[in-house]
């Protein structure tokens, strides 16, 4: 799209206007060249939503987009229909009306292996007579299928795949997408109308955050990022929409009509993969960079075995290959059966979906009171693991998803998330299915239930509940929590059944002694969990603040908690409306936390665990900040030298960066320690990721 001539002009002109914006005078920069202030806006956009390597960092954007904005609403007579602008603030919307695409949205066929394949390039070969055809080969986006319609050099519309034939116009959705272009100069390759199909995703990052999100405010997550990314087109608030960070891949141009034949003789291509090269150079995120182009059925067999090893390394979910015949005028001479393309095949990987049956629901105590079903399911495999137990989080959930003891249902494992019921198949049933009987009373200590009204969770409010008490302690010794190693589930429960722990103090108290005289436990093991108690109250106060197991906040909550204070009893001096200022923080989360800090039982546990020494000073505080990692992701792997692993993620944040959970192409930097294993592994075989060591992660921050 932008040549390096023009990459180091417009980054040139970036510079001037950023200088420009602070002038007094700004509106008359503008002026004079709005045009040029919005290009200077769609070169970031398309650096960072499709190149995914921003040149400038998130407040300079913010910076240079508020002032447009600014301009555009004391001047409204300049605002023009694909400023960048004019992506937000449509409010919401009312209806989808149902539109007609301009060429009906086939399926492909689908293959499950090599001979399948042979197959498909066999009959491709009798049609044309070809003793050889050129496949072009691309992943297969697990996402919400879109069509869009540009006319002029304009995006006129955007529509869901519907049934084919008709769907659903979301144009100001799709809008909310920052890697589709609102113009697109389609002119110079002689089109005059165009339409492009594609898919919208939520990246597998995005996805684990939303999710984490929901799961912090006590909603079912979603099974998987494509209902997400579906999810997220039907939303009317297209604020929500935009905040969903979705994100598109346009693959297959479907219609064109010509507006210029001598361009169209000229510029238009004739592959497939021309095609590609054309969106992308148009501005669109297409696959030209992740599509290859084989001779011969042979080769393209053993390029989708060789990329489904790669699937998990990617950013992004796919659910298999996409192989087409390159040369269009072939694939018109192939033509189409009723349902597919003839130029055309999917290869699906191995499925992450399974079918089992629901048996039994065992009902857990959360160490909030929450009572949780669990589904006792049919073993399955999905996705390479055996699944035979699945939360089925509420009692919601269970009407949502119709789901009755003795049903067939469908499971899906989607990259890392944890196995969940997709749907139920009530068209299967014998009637022998019962229903699901939500118990009245605690199955632990026989209270009963109580679901306040705003809540879809039913609990045990008795704080002497043993299962309160015991996944508490639980939860506070987890790996993201204290992370007390040695310690774990099983040690919780035999401590709390010998009375040797009441409550989380009693930790730091263990009766070492008699301990020692446990089946299991030799002087080793034992000087190792006194260690991990020890070590553990020297970790940062974030991670203590999640592991106290205040309801709704999670990790990303306790993060902010901790960077407002410099001692955690300070939070008792917050009031609702304080707390609520602070970023991400809801008026449920502020309520809970205000209540926590204002119950004289908590207060009481906080001073006895400051008393046997927790850290309860922010230590992060004075760490070092005012850098600009703004806009770049970084992963830590293998052991750090000279920082702590905490204090090492804390500066990235601190300086503007973000963390990532895994490798993938979305991950700018991995800092590889001693020792690092898979993920520099993985990270080696993905170009886009910088591999740095511990002194150039240092080098990046402020002296
Ligand atoms: S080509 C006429 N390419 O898979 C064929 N489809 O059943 C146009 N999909 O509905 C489709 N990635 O939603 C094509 N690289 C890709 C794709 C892709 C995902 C989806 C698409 C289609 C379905 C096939």
């Amino acid at each position: 799209m932008y040549n390096s001539t023009q990459t180091t002009a417009l980054q040139n002109s970036t510079k001037t206007w950023l200088a420009n914006v602070k002038a007094k005078n700004i509106s008359d920069f503008i002026s004079k060249d709005i045009e040029g202030l919005r290009n200077i806006l769609r070169f970031h956009e398309y650096r960072y939503y499709v190149q995914n390597n921003p040149l400038i960092s998130d407040f300079e954007y913010d910076t240079l987009y508020k002032a447009l904005e600014k301009f555009e609403q004391d001047n409204p007579g300049t605002i023009t229909k694909d400023s960048p602008t004019q992506r937000v603030g449509k409010g919401l919307i009312k209806d989808f009306p149902k539109t007609a695409h301009l060429v009906p949205m086939l399926s492909l066929e689908n293959s499950y292996n090599a001979d399948d394949l042979i197959d498909f390039d066999r009959k491709a070969k009798e049609l044309s007579g070809l003793a050889q055809i050129e496949y072009c080969v691309e992943p297969k986006f697990d996402g919400a299928s879109i069509s869009l319609v540009y006319e002029n050099n304009m995006l006129l519309r955007g529509v869901t795949r519907g049934d084919g034939e008709v769907g659903d116009e979301i144009t100001l959705n799709i809008m909310q997408i920052k890697s589709v272009p609102l113009s697109a100069k389609f002119s110079e390759y002689g089109i005059g109308q165009v339409e492009i199909r594609g898919e919208v995703l939520m990246n597998k990052n995005n996805f684990k955050a939303y999710n984490d999100a929901l799961i912090e405010e006590g909603i079912p997550p979603l099974a998987n990022p494509r209902n997400a990314a579906a999810g997220s087109l039907r939303i009317k608030d297209t604020a929500e929409v935009s905040r969903r960070n979705l994100e598109a891949f346009l693959y297959h141009v479907s219609f064109i009509s010509n507006s210029n034949q001598q361009a169209k003789d000229t510029k238009q291509p004739t592959t497939h993969a021309g095609m590609l090269e054309m969106l992308w150079n148009l501005g669109f995120r297409s696959p030209k960079n992740e599509m290859k182009i084989f001779n011969g059925i042979e080769d393209v067999i053993k390029h989708v075995h060789d990329f489904e090893k790669e699937r998990d390394a990617l950013g992004y979910e796919i659910d298999g290959m996409v192989i087409k015949v390159n040369d269009l005028h072939l694939q018109d001479e192939l033509g189409m059966t009723s349902h597919h393309p003839r130029w055309a095949i999917a290869f699906k990987f191995k499925a992450r979906q399974g079918t089992s049956k629901l048996i039994a629901v065992d009902f857990q105590v959360g160490r909030t009171g929450a009572v949780t079903p669990v589904a006792k399911i049919e073993p399955v495999q999905v996705g390479g693991v055996t699944v035979s137990s699945i939360s089925i989080h509420n009692e919601d959930y269970i009407k949502e998803k119709n789901l009755m003891l003795g049903d067939t249902i469908l499971i899906e494992r989607s990259g890392d998330v944890i196995p969940q019921i997709v749907k139920s198949f009530p068209e299967l049933r014998n009637g022998k299915e019962k229903k699901i009987q939500f118990p009245t009373h605690c199955p632990v200590c026989g209270h009963a239930l109580f679901k306040p009204e705003e809540d879809a969770v039913w609990r045990c409010i008795n704080l002497n509940c043993a299962a309160h008490i015991v996944e508490g302690i639980i939860h506070f010794v987890s790996k993201d929590a204290m992370d007390i190693k040695s310690f774990g589930e099983a040690n919780v429960r035999k401590f709390y059944e010998l009375g040797f722990i009441k409550n989380i103090p009693d930790i730091y108290n263990l009766p070492f002694e008699k301990i020692a005289q446990l089946d299991g436990f030799g002087e080793k093991s034992i000087g190792k969990l006194q260690q991990a108690i020890e070590d553990s109250k020297k970790q940062p106060l974030n991670r203590l603040i999640y592991a106290l197991g205040i309801r709704y906040v999670g990790e990303t909550t306790a993060k902010t908690l901790a960077r407002a204070v410099d001692h955690l009893l300070q939070l008792a001096d917050y009031s609702e409306e304080q707390l609520k200022q602070l970023e991400d923080i809801g008026v449920k989360v502020a309520k809970t936390v205000y209540e926590f800090f204002h119950n004289e039982d908590n207060i009481r546990l906080l001073s006895q665990l400051e008393q046997l020494g927790l850290q309860f000073n922010n230590s992060n505080k004075n760490l070092v900040t005012g850098g600009n990692l703004t806009g770049q992701t970084f992963l830590f792997t293998g052991t750090l030298v000279q920082l702590k692993r905490n204090d090492a993620e804390a500066l990235v944040e601190k300086n503007g960066g973000k963390l990532l959970s895994a490798v993938s192409s979305n991950l700018n930097y991995l800092v590889a320690g001693e020792k690092a294993g898979s993920k520099l592994e993985k990270a080696k075989k993905i170009p886009s990721v910088k591999i740095i060591s511990e002194e150039d992660f240092l080098k990046m921050l402020p002296a």
